[in-house]
């Protein structure tokens, strides 16, 4: 088991009628970090939550709280997700205009601030903003549903990404179809956040997701 490897337990797969229950589950079973996945029907198809259910659960866990914005205009709220509780607002390459602009409001807020880049989005630009992020998210499925079919060549973009990161204190993040035998793959490639929804929520009580936390950080 690798010590310095972080579960970002996505939400997107939880009872939303239980949310609290689920959030108090999550944390005690053992996820590092809550994934939040906000989506807003335009950049990805699908609607989820925003910043009020965001500040509602923020009661439940003191844990890392990792905002994943798959919205098309992520200037317009960041403020609203910082006030809700986040601790780390990802938004994504695709719709940034201003990357290095939209990064450092971020931090203005009191966040960390993460870049995502979608299956078929290159990395190229990202050197530019390496001195202000936090945190590079490589998407292994088209955004917009959990319980995808992880995209195998994701892989070798990790290896790519991690070449950039380098030493730095950047965290390389995965997020889309991972299950305890992807896992390792990914994590030799250099990644050290795993956002798992679907692989972690299987079995819907605390000690099957304790089950399911743990064979995602043997590696
Ligand atoms: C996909 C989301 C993911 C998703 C992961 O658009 O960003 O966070 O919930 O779910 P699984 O692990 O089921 O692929
Ligand atoms: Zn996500």
């Amino acid at each position: 088991m690798k010590n310095n490897l972080i579960i970002a337990a996505s939400i997107l797969s939880a009872d939303f009628c239980n949310l609290g229950q689920e959030i108090m589950d999550i944390d005690r079973a053992g996820a590092d970090w809550i994934h939040l996945d906000v989506m807003d029907g335009h950049f990805v198809p699908n609607l989820t939550f925003g910043p009020p259910i965001i500040s509602s659960i923020r009661k439940y866990s003191k844990k890392f709280f990792d905002t994943h914005l798959m919205v098309s205009n992520p200037e317009d709220l960041l403020s609203a997700y910082a006030d809700a509780g986040s601790n780390l607002i990802t938004v994504h390459k695709e719709v940034c205009k201003n990357m290095d602009k939209t990064l450092s409001k971020i931090k203005q807020f009191g966040c960390k601030a993460g870049i995502s880049i979608n299956p078929s989005t290159s990395i190229s630009g990202l050197e530019s903003v390496l001195d202000i992020l936090d945190l590079i998210l490589v998407m292994s499925v088209n955004p917009g549903f959990g319980g995808q079919k992880f995209i195998s060549s994701t892989i070798e973009k990790v290896e790519k990404v991690k070449e950039l990161i380098s030493d730095r204190p950047i965290y390389l993040q995965v997020d889309g179809g991972i299950n305890d035998r992807i896992a390792p793959k990914i994590v030799r490639a250099g990644a050290n956040v795993l956002v798992a929804g679907s692989s972690i929520f299987n079995g819907g009580n605390v000690s099957e997701y304790r089950k399911n936390i743990s064979s995602l950080k043997k590696n």
